[in-house]
């Protein structure tokens, strides 16, 4: 086995999840997905499909209509034309990542990766032999939002192949605005550096349509790859679906690493997520609402908890906070689930400086989450 592969982390959550996944009494708070079912819109789709006879290879660029779908959502969604040519179908988020990955990265090249972050970004670096530097967001004391530590970036964009930033962010909820877009692309620009765009929760928004994005402000030649998937707007994370948007011309090159990779995904899959696009839109608004409210139950409960920091969260479904008198937070969320029968996500998983903090996803019922908040206040409070 390659060195590489036998030091990789495993997720600190999961290692936490898996001692008790099977345990019924445990409300799970650990994973980044909500308890809402695909809708049968979507399934029915699935079914059809397999009935008439969508069981064959697709093409690695991805079947036509799902590509050309796509290229018309995205384009009215980001005021821009994204033509078909930059819309590569990919297995989920994950994939996409893995595949930039092994687009871009050489051995030893350097990755800025904006932390706190979802993980797996930074071990797609690691398999492909390349150096990470996190450059962690900024808290603002004063007003207790996340910002870019801009002079950092500064001060290391011209030593880097890339540079990962994942808005709206998993775990904090933080979302980047314009300006801060702008000035990204600019320094990335001049730097010749790559952006990898991790924008899988753009739809998952309280104030608006979608998030701030890369595609709103970059032209079609700009070392830009964004990533998308229809695992959380759609509720489909089981079923392994996404997107990318790269840059003109390299087409042909992300269709060589999709047949070596995975030789697209499930042809029956791809067709459902056509149905998904063009009729999901009100599936979409409801689902917002719901969050809306979970949301609301998870800032009410943990800002009025005396040991908790909660930086506001804006987007995504996630809020991130910081325990007083935590100093390890792994063995702090093993004690708790222990304790509660609650699974919550270490901040260790997301990057370093997470020693004292916790993740929780509160995409549950509201009854649900009430039960969690209230076996988690003798602990928090
Ligand atoms: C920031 C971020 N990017 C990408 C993904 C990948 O999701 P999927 O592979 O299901 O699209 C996740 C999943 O939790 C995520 O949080």
């Amino acid at each position: 086995m390659r060195n590489i592969i036998e030091e990789l982390t495993t997720s600190p959550i999961r290692k936490i999840a898996n001692s008790a996944i099977d345990n019924k009494d445990v409300i799970p708070l650990w994973f980044g997905e909500t308890d809402i079912i695909t809708p049968s819109f979507i399934s029915d789709s699935m079914k059809l499909a397999l009935d008439n006879g969508h069981t064959f290879y697709t093409t690695n660029h991805g079947v036509p209509e799902l590509v050309e779908t796509l290229s018309q959502y995205s384009s009215n969604l980001h005021k821009k034309n994204i033509t078909h040519d930059r819309i590569m179908i990919t297995a989920a988020g994950m994939n996409a990542l893995m595949m930039s990955a092994e687009a871009l990265i050489n051995p030893n090249d350097k990755v800025i990766c904006i932390t706190p972050v979802w993980p797996n970004f930074m071990r797609c670096i690691e398999i492909m032999g390349g150096k990470i530097i996190e450059i962690p967001l900024i808290l603002s004391e004063i007003s207790n939002t996340w910002s870019l530590n801009m002079d950092d970036i500064k001060n290391n964009i011209a030593n880097v192949k890339g540079i990962y930033i994942n808005s709206p962010n998993n775990p904090t909820g933080w979302m980047m605005d314009t300006k801060e877009q702008l000035e990204i692309l600019e320094i990335c620009r001049k730097n010749n550096v790559w952006i990898i765009a991790d924008e899988v929760y753009e739809r998952v928004v309280y104030d608006r349509k979608v998030a701030p994005s890369f595609l709103d402000i970059a032209d079609e030649n700009d070392l830009l790859l964004v990533i998308n998937s229809f695992s959380k707007s759609w509720a489909m994370t089981g079923w392994r679906l996404g997107w990318m948007t790269i840059p003109r011309n390299t087409l042909a090159l992300f269709e060589k690493l999709n047949e070596f990779n995975i030789a697209s995904p499930a042809a029956p899959v791809q067709h459902a997520g056509i149905t998904a696009i063009k009729e999901g839109e009100d599936f979409i608004k409801e689902m917002i609402n719901k969050l809306s409210y979970s949301r609301n139950i998870a800032i009410k409960y943990l800002s009025s908890f005396s040991k908790v920091t909660l930086p506001e969260p804006t987007a995504a479904f996630y809020t991130f906070f910081k325990v007083d008198g935590v100093s390890n937070s792994e063995e702090f969320c093993m004690n708790t689930l222990l304790k509660t029968n609650v699974g919550l996500a270490p901040g260790t998983s997301f990057g370093q400086g997470g020693k004292n903090w916790v993740r929780i996803c509160y995409a549950k019922s509201p009854e649900l989450l009430e039960e969690a908040f209230n076996k988690l206040k003798p602990i928090l409070d």
